[in-house]
């Protein structure tokens, strides 16, 4: 199906610094928008758009603490779509990557694209960026695993301890109801019992909150995982857990990989 009204969306992130990751698609999408509609980080960022592009509305007062996230993602949603079906071209600007732990972006895109319109993402820096050169981690020298804290605690997982862990919204770990701002050190003390499983208790960690303003430095509280239960934990925080074991060499594989390697020079020189 394909519409015929010229409404269109693309959600693109601003990044993690006010006016420092903006990209120059991103910045186009945001300025020849009929309609941008924002979830950022902070009221500073919403002055910044408004001056890109006027017809600026925020879609922060969607956020009441009590009402299941659910509620206010899906009215999100339908907030986007209905500048769509009005044959807007809208823009929907969220902080970071607007596909990185953002459900609303992928929701509107794949709605409005089901409905026959044209939409897509533009990625921006996210948290997971600035936390590479703020915390200097490379994903690819031993891996890194990313789980939302919630969902981590919910569903069992094998976590490999030989690799990077990184657990997002930890500041609403093990909120079922989605309707709160924070969990507090019940919650986390049940998040460390978790990780328990795989971790000792003295097993460093780091709270990073990447800075979101020029001036500012980023956060990163170190601690053991026992702490973590009464450290300060805001909404803004990800929490990253270095490997514990070295990695494991895979002798059955290697030894396969030798057989392959000698077959290849067979053939490479048949002489
Ligand atoms: C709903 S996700 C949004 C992530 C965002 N789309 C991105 O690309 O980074 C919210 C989570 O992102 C992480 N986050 C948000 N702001 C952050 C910051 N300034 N520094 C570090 N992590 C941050 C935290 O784990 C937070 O709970």
């Amino acid at each position: 199906m394909t519409s015929t009204s010229g409404g269109r969306l693309v959600c693109v992130g601003t990044g993690m610094l006010l006016g420092g990751h903006l990209s120059p698609r991103a910045r186009v999408e945001i300025e020849r928008a009929d309609a941008v509609y924002a979830a950022v980080s902070d009221g500073l960022v919403e002055l910044w758009l408004r001056e890109l592009n006027p017809a600026f509305h925020s879609l922060q007062p969607h956020y009441v603490e009590g009402r299941p996230r659910t509620q206010t993602y899906e009215a999100m949603v339908q907030t986007l779509l209905d500048g769509v079906h009005a044959g807007q071209r809208v823009c929907g600007a969220f902080y970071g990557h607007p596909g990185v732990f953002a459900w609303v972006p992928h929701e509107a895109v794949r709605r409005a694209r089901s409905l026959g319109y044209s939409a897509r993402l533009e990625p921006g820096i996210s948290a997971e960026d600035c936390l590479y050169a703020d915390l200097g981690i490379d994903p690819g020298r031993f891996g890194c695993q990313h789980y939302e804290a919630s969902q981590f605690m919910l569903f069992r997982r094998r976590i490999d301890t030989g690799a990077y862990l990184i657990l997002w919204q930890p500041g609403v770990a093990g909120d079922r109801s989605t309707a709160r701002f924070s969990t507090g050190a019940d919650y986390r003390r049940l998040l460390v019992e978790v990780l328990r499983r795989d971790y000792p208790s003295d097993h460093p960690l780091t709270l990073y909150r990447a800075a979101t303003l020029a001036l500012e430095q980023p956060r990163m509280i170190r601690l053991r995982l026992a702490e973590l239960p009464e450290a300060v934990v805001t909404l803004a925080d990800t929490l990253v857990i270095p490997p514990l074991t070295p990695l494991q060499p895979d002798l059955a594989i290697r030894a396969r990989l030798d057989q392959l390697e000698l077959l290849q020079q067979a053939t490479d020189d048949p002489a």
